[in-house]
């Protein structure tokens, strides 16, 4: 008989669990879709980066990454917009689509997914889920009456009523009308919603924001108007039920987190779509403050309960701050916009993206300034970064010919990059990615100071100290190995460069920046200026 080998036997039940716990589940990012009335400015390059950013740390971290973003194509703006440009919507939307495809490609904004709301594959999700939701009574047909402004095209409500009560000039004409739609029966998952909160902590990140959502749920009323008659705006997805009338405009532009990422609409239940879904959903959804409260807070998540998702299965969403101008809101009538190409070209790629990672708090507002921007370009990559990185290899050139030798003795840089690590670990799972930054910018310093300190240019002329030389070479090299590996997520490219020049594997893993694993004999590659000081 066979004798059982407990080592095989022991492989084949771990075979076996994978097949049901093991497979890697996918981490599944979004970003909010860009309305396609006019060309991106910087709080759309903003969270487009933010998300680049955690996505990118979360590839570091080995794991399989989905980034979705994109467009939102339809509504009454972007008809208006067309209109103006004299250009039919179609047309006018592929010319800012194509502005935003290319300003990510310039930024390095690296997505897996691209949401565009006009596409077949979108319309015949949001049509499905629009029946289903019909189907089962969610939606119905409504008469509102009331004054309707023809200069804003839209019904007014006593919110926008001036404080004598009157609407005010801003409205232009009025007139009294009363028109045809559907609702959806948002008011009767009010408790649910309320419930889900409670339950969740940290359904919404940061605290004070779930905190805002909560409140405005208590206060939740009516339904919601999910329809336009054709007459008024046909720049939409037709209802399936009413080809008299399109969707105006919410169940459009947020069914595009599920629909580009494989969502069925005719499966009911969660367990029955396809794996490619399950696989990445639930996801982390990237939000400004000011579409919180009502869309995703309140529509979005009652949609999806409303069609079926479990509460597990409720996405996360986090919530940014916004830049402003001047302490103002940055907004295209006021004509304050700040035009990110044009950053771009005056000052690259890294600048951009290190400012809007580095000059703001995740969830909090900040002011825009093209001073701090350059100065913060200057200050850390310039002269602490780019500087550490080039008199390292210069001295290495210098006295070594390019080649870092391991000696004996610990180096405090070792127990600094742990610190370092541990920190940059925590800071990037709270969304800090601002923090995660502070940090190895303190780790640079440190080096920069470890230079000053041991002074190699005074060991290179004493032969007695020859070991020491090469002690303090080989742990700026590899303080350098490690700095590379944590800014590759906010700067990729600089990144890329950085592995080059020191000569090391590119593409790493966040487990390659433990200390100690240079090799003990390595040839350098030549310095050439990484980041050139922007002189103003
Ligand atoms: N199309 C909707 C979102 C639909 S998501 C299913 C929309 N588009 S938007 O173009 O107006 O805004 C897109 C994102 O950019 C939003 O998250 C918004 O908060 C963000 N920002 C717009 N201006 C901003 C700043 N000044 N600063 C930071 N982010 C800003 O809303």
């Amino acid at each position: 008989m066979l004798q059982e080998d407990p080592a095989s036997e022991a492989l084949a039940l771990q075979r076996f669990v994978r097949q049901f716990h093991f497979v890697p589940k996918t981490f599944f990012i979004t970003t909010a879709i860009d309305y396609t009335t006019s060309p991106p400015h910087i709080g759309h390059a903003y969270e487009k980066v933010l998300a680049d950013v955690i996505a990118r740390y979360h590839r570091l971290k080995g794991d399989n990454v989905f980034f979705l973003t994109g467009v939102d194509q339809h509504g009454q703006k972007v008809q208006q917009s067309a209109a103006k440009a004299g250009v039919p919507p179609a047309e006018f939307v592929k010319g800012i689509t194509q502005k935003f495809v290319d300003l990510w490609k310039i930024l390095d904004v690296k997505y897996d997914e691209w949401a565009e709301t006009t596409s077949e594959r979108h319309k015949k999700v949001v049509q499905g889920i629009l029946q289903r939701l019909f189907d089962a009574g969610q939606i119905y047909k409504d008469k509102q009456a009331g004054y309707y402004s023809i200069r804003q095209e839209q019904f007014l409500t006593d919110k926008e009523r001036g404080p004598d009560g009157e609407f005010g000039p801003e409205w232009g004409q009025l007139e009294f009308r009363e028109e045809e739609n559907y609702y959806f029966r948002l008011s009767q998952h009010k408790d649910w919603l309320l419930s889900y909160l409670d339950k969740r902590k940290d359904a919404v990140i940061p605290d004070f924001r779930q905190t805002e959502l909560r409140n405005a749920v208590e206060k939740l009323g009516g339904d919601l108007c999910i329809s336009r008659p054709k007459s008024r705006l046909d720049w939409g997805i037709e209802l399936p039920f009413d080809k008299n009338f399109v969707n105006y405009v919410w169940f459009d532009a947020l069914t595009n987190y599920i629909s580009f990422a494989g969502y069925d609409p005719a499966l009911s239940t969660l367990n029955s779509q396809p794996t490619t879904f399950r696989d990445k959903w639930p996801a982390l959804q990237i939000i400004g403050k000011d579409i919180l409260v009502p869309a995703h807070g309140i529509y979005w998540l009652i949609m999806l309960h409303a069609i079926g998702f479990p509460d597990e299965a409720m996405p996360q969403l986090l919530v940014h701050g916004w830049w402003n101008l001047g302490g103002a809101k940055m907004s295209k009538s006021a004509g304050n916009v700040i035009d990110p190409f044009a950053l771009i070209e005056k000052y690259g790629t890294d600048a951009l993206r290190y400012y809007l990672t580095s000059d703001i708090a995740t969830g909090q507002d900040a002011d825009f300034s093209e001073e701090r921007l350059v100065e913060r370009y200057n200050t850390d990559l310039a002269n602490s970064l780019g500087n550490l990185l080039n008199r390292t290899l210069n001295m290495a050139h210098r006295y070594r010919d390019g080649v870092v030798n391991k000696t004996g003795g610990d180096s405090p840089l070792a127990a600094q990059a742990a610190d370092l690590l541990r920190h940059y670990q925590i800071a990037f799972q709270r969304f800090e990615v601002h923090a995660a930054i502070a940090r190895l910018m303190e780790f640079v310093t440190t080096c920069n100071t470890y230079i000053e300190m041991s002074a190699p240019w005074k060991l290179a002329k004493d032969p007695t100290r020859s070991e020491a030389l090469d002690h303090v070479l080989f742990v700026l090299a590899e303080s350098l190995r490690i700095i590379g590996i944590l800014i590759s997520p906010i700067l990729p490219t600089a990144a890329h460069e950085i592995f080059y020049q020191l000569n090391i594997r590119d593409e790493p893993q966040t487990s390659d920046a433990n200390w100690g694993l240079l090799p003990e004999r390595h040839h350098l590659g030549k310095p050439t200026p990484l980041f050139p000081r922007i002189e103003v």
